[in-house]
C-alpha cells in the first residue's frame, strides 16, 4: 500500500481522543483512520509515568503493526508522560502530541486569569510546570484536576444532565468567575463538555481546548510530507478498544456523532 493510503493513528487513555478524531474527520475527511482507546486502563491521569508508557509503547506498537502513516497522541496525559520515548521509537513516524492550549489563551493579551482543567498527571508534570513558567509572570494561571470528567465519560454519563452539570459547579464554585478570563480544557475527554460548561460559566469567559490546533499541525505536517489524502473515497473509520466490554465501541461510535 502507498503510504499516503495509509491510515493515521489516533490514541487516547480512553474516550476522549475521540473529540480529536471529530476534529480531524473535519478537516482532513479524505483520510482513512485506526483509533485506538484504551478503556480498560483509563484513566492515565490518576496513573504513574511508567504505567502510561508501558502502556502508550503498547499502543503504537499495535498501530505500527497495523500500519499507519501518522500517530496522533489524542491525550495530553500521555503526551506528557512519554512523547519523547514514543518519537524516539518511531523515528520514521511523525507523532503529533497535545498539550493544554494555555498560549493561545493568553497570546497577544495582557494580565490573563485563566483556569486549567487538566487530569492531575499532566499538572504536575514537569512539562506543564515549564509551559507554565513561560506565562506566569503577566497572568494569573490557576491548575484543576478535574479526575470526575474523565469518569463521566467513560461512564456514559455525558447525557445525565444532572450529574455533569453538579460536577461541574462543584469544580468551578471556589472561583470568582467574573474575574476569569479563559478556561483552558486540557484533557481531551472535557471537550465533550464544552457546551454545558459555557453555559454554567457564562459567555463572558472564552473555552479554549487544543483540537482544533492539533488539527492544523496534523494537516501541515502531511502537506509537507506530500502525504495527506486529497482524493475522495476515504474517511473511514476504525476503533479499537483495549477493553472486551462491547458497550466502549459502541459509545466510541455514538461519541463521534455527538
Ligand atoms: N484524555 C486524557 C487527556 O487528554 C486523559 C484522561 C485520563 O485518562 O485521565 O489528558
Amino acid at each position: 500500500m502507498e503510504k499516503i493510503e495509509k491510515a493515521i493513528g489516533v490514541f487516547d487513555s480512553g474516550l476522549g481522543g475521540i473529540s480529536v478524531l471529530k476534529e480531524l474527520r473535519k478537516h482532513m475527511p479524505n483520510e482513512k483512520y485506526l483509533y485506538f482507546g484504551d478503556s480498560a486502563f483509563a484513566p492515565y491521569g490518576e496513573k504513574d509515568k511508567e504505567v502510561i508508557t508501558k502502556r502508550c509503547i503498547y499502543i503504537c506498537d499495535e498501530l505500527v503493526k497495523k500500519g499507519v502513516k501518522a500517530i496522533v497522541i489524542a491525550c495530553n496525559t500521555a503526551t506528557s508522560a512519554c512523547v519523547q520515548v514514543i518519537r524516539e521509537r518511531y523515528k520514521d513516524i511523525p507523532i503529533i502530541g497535545m498539550e493544554p492550549a494555555l498560549k493561545p489563551a493568553v497570546d497577544g493579551k495582557k494580565n490573563q486569569h485563566v483556569i486549567v482543567m487538566a487530569t492531575k498527571f499532566t499538572l504536575k508534570e514537569k512539562k506543564f510546570e515549564d509551559l507554565m513558567l513561560k506565562y506566569n509572570a503577566d497572568h494569573i494561571i490557576y491548575k484543576l484536576p478535574c479526575p470526575k470528567l474523565v469518569e463521566i465519560i467513560e461512564q456514559d454519563n455525558l447525557l445525565n444532565e444532572q450529574l455533569v452539570e453538579t460536577t461541574l459547579k462543584d469544580y468551578l464554585h471556589t472561583y470568582d468567575l467574573a474575574t476569569i478570563d479563559s478556561i483552558v480544557l486540557g484533557c481531551t475527554h472535557f471537550v465533550f463538555f464544552k457546551e454545558k460548561l459555557q453555559k454554567i460559566v457564562g459567555n463572558h469567559i472564552r473555552l479554549i481546548d487544543g483540537n482544533e490546533g492539533t488539527t492544523r499541525h496534523v494537516v501541515e505536517l502531511l502537506e509537507e510530507k506530500k502525504q495527506l489524502q486529497l482524493e475522495k473515497g476515504y474517511g473511514e473509520v476504525t476503533i479499537l478498544n483495549s477493553s472486551k466490554d462491547e458497550k466502549y465501541l459502541k459509545l466510541s461510535k455514538e461519541l463521534l456523532e455527538y
